[in-house]
């Protein structure tokens, strides 16, 4: 089974103690947005640019074993000529690729979405394989409200997500399957643990459907929270208690890492957050971050799309993957924060 020890030999890369993954796979309209934040135009050269500060960071991969890229960037090459997931490669970082092509509204469900992509995900992920990437990401996404998400968007997401990680390990190439509960909106925590146990509920069902070797792919979910406009917001501690709780019913100890989002939280909380949950005690998979904006939030402001920023934007990478990697073995503490 040759893909079989291709896909593992993937995870042994990925999965390590201390060690997450960076996403910077952002589609072209949410970089535009990022970079409006810090009055930066999202051209193809400034996109390059970002990337190629973010994977050249010096000792990156003391505490990331894997980035999340988008096509584009995988595509590209650093302004010494070296392709972008080689550079990550040779740093010991694994490149991988959000193949997703983003959300629409699902049909006859009002305020529910499904993403799309799968028609030639087959032959896209040769491409993507050639180009050095060794994992893939779908994102699907819940909107929540006293009625959203419907059975329908559970069930339709849930065999997107199924399909597209029978397809990734078909091809030799570690399948991320993504289901993301918003925190937007007023909702409890009690709302979020209930939507995310029945999406991920359906989730594990779907993939055992479809055949997908639970052996051989990571699971990113979002953790278990209030929505942000909620009326009370959860402690670390309850936060902490619901997630876990949430995921001992739903994911089988088979899953060979789960991979946190960050969803919209500070980087603080999002650390804090993680390293609560890796003290509650012992569980069957490794638990640690897939984060976007809570790694890439204080760089991205050091950095304010100047040269002469790089190296200060990258000292903000280090220091928040450093800690990060703290909180996926529950050694963060806050106090931390002012000297790491
Ligand atoms: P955030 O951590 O910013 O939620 O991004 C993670 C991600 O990959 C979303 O698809």
């Amino acid at each position: 089974m040759q893909t079989d020890s291709a896909l593992q030999a993937t995870i042994d890369a990925i999965v390590q103690d201390g060690k997450g993954l960076l996403a910077a796979d952002e589609s072209g309209p949410t970089i535009a947005k990022r970079f409006k934040s810090i009055d930066v135009e999202s051209t193809e050269e400034n996109r390059r640019g970002w990337r190629e500060l973010l994977l050249s960071t010096p000792g990156l991969a003391q505490y990331v074993s894997g980035v999340i890229l988008y096509e584009e960037t995988l595509g590209q090459c650093a302004a010494d000529g070296e392709p972008l997931p080689s550079l990550a490669a040779r740093q010991g970082i694994v490149p991988g690729i959000k193949v997703d092509t983003g959300k629409i509204p699902l049909a006859h469900a009002e305020g529910d979405e499904i993403t799309q992509g799968l028609d030639g995900l087959a032959a896209r992920l040769e491409k993507y394989k050639a180009q050095g990437a060794r994992f893939a990401k779908w994102r699907a996404v819940y909107n929540v409200s006293d009625t959203l998400p419907s059975r329908l968007a559970i069930e339709a997401n849930a065999e997107s997500l199924a399909r597209y990680a029978a397809i990734c390990q078909a091809a030799g190439v570690v399948p991320i399957v993504e289901p993301e509960v918003l925190m937007d909106g007023g909702h409890s925590i009690d709302r979020c643990a209930q939507v995310t146990e029945a999406v991920l509920h359906e989730v594990f069902h779907a993939l055992h459907r479809h055949g997908v070797a639970l052996e051989l792919m990571l699971l990113k979910p979002s953790m278990v929270l209030a929505g942000k406009a909620a009326a009370r917001a959860a402690g670390v501690s309850e936060v902490a208690a619901r997630t876990v709780s949430v995921l001992g019913r739903t994911v089988p100890p088979a899953v060979a890492g789960i991979y946190f989002l960050s969803g919209g939280q500070t980087p603080v909380q999002a650390s804090a957050h993680l390293d609560a949950i890796n003290r509650t005690g012992r569980r069957p998979w490794p638990l640690s971050f897939s984060y976007g904006r809570a790694l890439q939030e204080p760089p991205l402001d050091a950095w304010r799309g100047q040269a002469a920023n790089i190296g200060i934007a990258q000292q903000a990478l280090l220091k928040r993957a450093k800690l990060n990697s703290a909180a996926a073995r529950g050694c963060y503490a806050a106090k931390d924060e002012a000297t790491a």
